[in-house]
């Protein structure tokens, strides 16, 4: 019998040095810095030097790196066209997927498939322009779903208050700037997750970046992965109030529902990320005066870890804490990607340096071989 790893459980497929998960000591480190140091000390930009680099940056390659991002920032016209495309009912993990592939079209011209594939160097660049690109991409997305017009990026401000700044179109404050760039870095990156891995499988055909990131779009949209933020608002909305909590869920796990935001494949006790997003949201709470969205999601919370014995994830504390921004919920799962490209590009880059294609065997449980009807064989 051939020892089948459904959907690859427990199994080591190839060494990182990007980022380490250990569901022991509950720890995620980015190139061996625990991310809730980095959550509260870094702006994203250096968290994605870090990723990209190995090391944080000194303030020369902080300020070097920064004045690229603000270079590319602005949404291409050609990239604008290929959005206003797409139906606005559509998903917006959907229109994100279309943006970057249209990225790609644009930026790898008349490239052969072999010369696409692109050098170290190449890479690296992309990397910061799809980085650059697709806060733009996200906050017209938004904008055009509400029939409103793009708003330019500015300059001063630097990438977390940018995004918020073309999002809403006011100067956000420093405690909405401070959790949302939390937010950024605890998404960044995690291991060999379903769209990293997705990713690096691409990458390992020796495809270009942007097919890499829009391979890893399409399995971050789905519920088990990343779109489970945006289902986490719409199980608030459903619930409602605290007091709602326990009818609703004895009525849900009898419906053997998934409840989305909790559980996770590796950790098992708890997900590193949520105890420094959680006090994000809690800053929220406060700053905006809403105290029943944190009883909510304690009462919630509590409930069903009292149950079932199952942990929140990241996605829990994200999504209502994005909703308290302003974001729309549809919004969620793509400020994943604007986060989580970082990650998916340091592993394409890792992939590429040394690569073997992936391509693992499967048992096969079809029909034995036999004859198609009509087909006469040569005596
Ligand atoms: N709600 C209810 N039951 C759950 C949940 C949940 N959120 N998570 C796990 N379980 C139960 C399963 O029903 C299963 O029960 P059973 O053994 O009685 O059948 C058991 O716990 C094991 O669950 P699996 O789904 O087999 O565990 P796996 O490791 O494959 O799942 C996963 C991990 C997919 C994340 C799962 O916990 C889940 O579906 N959670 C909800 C979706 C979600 O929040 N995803 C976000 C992931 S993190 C991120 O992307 C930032």
């Amino acid at each position: 019998m051939t020892d089948i790893k459904k959907g690859l459980v427990g199994v080591v497929v190839d060494e990182t040095a990007v980022s380490k998960v250990d569901p022991e000591t509950n720890s995620l480190l980015y190139r061996g810095y625990p991310v809730q140091e980095l959550a509260a000390t870094q702006p994203f930009e250096a968290v994605a030097h870090l990723l990209w680099h190995g090391e944080l940056p000194t303030d020369d390659e902080l300020a070097t790196l920064r004045a690229e991002e603000r270079r590319h920032r602005a949404l291409a016209p050609e990239v604008k066209a290929v959005i206003d495309l797409v139906p606005t009912a559509a998903h917006p993990m959907d229109e994100v997927r279309t943006a970057v592939s249209a990225l790609g079209a644009a930026e790898l011209g008349g490239l052969s498939a072999v010369a696409s594939g692109g050098t170290a160097e190449q890479n690296l660049d992309r990397s910061l322009r799809l980085f650059a690109a697709l806060p733009a991409i996200v906050a017209y997305g938004q904008r055009r779903r509400r029939g409103l017009e793009a708003i330019p990026p500015r300059d001063d401000l630097d990438y977390a208050a940018n995004l918020l700044w073309m999002t809403f179109g006011e100067e956000p404050h420093p405690v909405v700037v401070d959790a949302f760039n939390r937010s950024m870095i605890l998404y960044a990156e995690h291991s060999f997750n379903a769209s990293t891995f997705t990713a690096r499988v691409v990458t390992s055909t020796l495809s270009d970046l942007y097919s890499a990131v829009t391979a890893a779009i399409g399995a971050l949209k789905g519920p088990l992965h990343g779109g489970a933020n945006e289902a986490v608002l719409d199980i608030f909305d459903e619930i409602g109030e605290a007091s709602n909590v326990v009818p609703w869920l004895d009525d849900a796990l009898a419906q053997k529902r998934k409840i989305m935001g909790f559980g996770h494949r590796v950790y098992k006790r708890g997900d590193s990320r949520v105890p420094t997003m959680r006090a994000a949201l809690e800053s929220l709470v406060a700053h905006y005066d809403r105290p029943e969205v944190l009883e909510l999601y304690t009462a919630l919370e509590t409930e069903f870890v009292n149950r079932k014995g199952i942990y929140p994830n990241l996605d829990y504390p994200s999504g209502p804490a994005y909703s308290l921004i302003g974001f729309d919920t549809l919004t969620f799962t793509p400020l994943f990607v604007a986060a989580r490209v970082t990650g998916w590009t340091a592993h394409i880059m890792e992939q590429a340096a040394s690569n073997a294609l992936i391509r693992p065997l499967s048992a096969y449980t079809g029909p034995a071989q036999r004859r198609v009807p009509g087909y006469e064989p040569d005596e």
